[in-house]
């Protein structure tokens, strides 16, 4: 895989493995793509497929009974090989993270202003608190919060607000990428439409690039570039954002694509894809999809296909190679 100027990103068969006494969970199983600078990839897949995972893998914020395995480099640096110290550093000034649930990753007895000082400080230890606050309200402004609250605590501000003020924290720094999981989805359908609109103006003030984690694909589909689907520590498909909606290839696809909540046809029954995501601790042998799949040959049952080129996309998928 080559590197060029504007490659961000780079996973080739990263492995994150929970060492756990009755098993290894194998949440992330052999990971591989490349995120250009200013792109945005939304990660999709059903809960429990190592979304969050991944995401938490590229910060390296993850228990100490994690083995991670593969290359990760981020900025041309190697990721694995850093000391906890050294992420420091890296973290929430390089590459930050916004996390569904806004009223846990605030502290409930600091002003949002202390929230933003602490966060700055931490990175740039010897600045005023004047300049400080400068930075805080400015990001806050960005984010459609008047600066006069920064001196309210988080519990004064709704669920949406506090989401907002979130991605400030996340933005105050101008990180090269957002990693985003599930940041809508704690919250009510019109204030997540807000925030959608809200990530769109965002990425084209501060021109970052942005991993958007989702469980759904209806989420994603005006805001990314290009869309990962995950299943079972797997990539199942990547491609690019129009083309996966116009033309799914992937049988996983295109059910995550029928289960999206149509909202002008309420009542509309959705598909739902019958049974449940294996057990990642023994993941059954061959495609891990192929248990839920109406389209399994007996060769998917036996052996893990490859990611084969599709007009453009990657798909993990027996229909689309020569089958030997
Ligand atoms: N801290 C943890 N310790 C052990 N297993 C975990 C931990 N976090 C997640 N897992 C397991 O890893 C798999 C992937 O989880 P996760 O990354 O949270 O998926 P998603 O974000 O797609 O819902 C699941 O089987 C989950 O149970
Ligand atoms: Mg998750």
């Amino acid at each position: 895989m080559g590197r060029d100027a504007n490659t961000l990103l780079e996973l080739e068969q990263l492995r994150v493995y929970y060492n756990l006494r009755h098993g290894i969970v194998k949440a992330v199983d052999g990971i591989s793509f490349t995120m250009k600078e200013k792109e945005t990839i939304g990660l999709v897949g059903e809960s429990g497929c190592g979304k969050s995972t991944l995401g938490l893998a590229l910060m390296k914020i993850l228990p100490s009974t994690v083995t991670m395995m593969g290359r990760l480099h981020f900025d041309g640096e190697d990721i694995i090989s850093k000391s906890e110290k050294e992420m420091q550093s890296i973290r929430g000034s390089k590459i930050t993270m916004i996390f569904q649930d806004p009223m846990t990753s605030l502290n409930p007895v600091m002003k949002v202003k202390d929230h933003f000082i602490e966060m700055i400080r931490t990175h740039i230890p010897k600045i005023s608190e004047e300049e400080a606050m400068s930075m805080a309200a400015k990001a806050l402004t960005a984010v459609g919060i008047s600066e006069s609250r920064l001196n309210e605590y988080p519990f004064e501000f709704s669920g949406g607000m506090r989401q907002r003020v979130m991605i400030a924290l996340g933005l105050v720094l101008n990180p090269k990428l957002v990693i985003a999981d599930e940041p809508t989805t704690s919250l009510d359908v019109n204030v997540q439409a807000q925030i959608i609109e809200l990530i769109k103006e965002l990425k084209r003030k501060f021109n970052m690039s942005m991993l958007l984690i989702t469980h759904d694909l209806g989420v994603v589909a005006e805001l990314a570039d290009r869309i990962i689907v995950m299943y079972a520590g797997h990539i199942m498909e990547i491609s690019d954002a129009i083309e996966l909606y116009e033309s799914p290839k992937h049988p996983y696809t295109k059910a995550l694509l029928h289960s999206i909540p149509n909202t002008i046809i309420e009542d509309m029954d959705l598909s739902y894809i019958p049974g449940s995501p294996p057990n990642l601790i023994s993941p059954p042998k061959g495609c891990r999809f192929a248990p839920r799949c109406d389209k399994a040959m007996k060769i998917c049952r036996e052996k893990e296909p490859p990611l084969f080129d599709v007009n453009g996309a990657k798909v993990k998928c027996w229909l689309y190679g020569d089958k030997e």
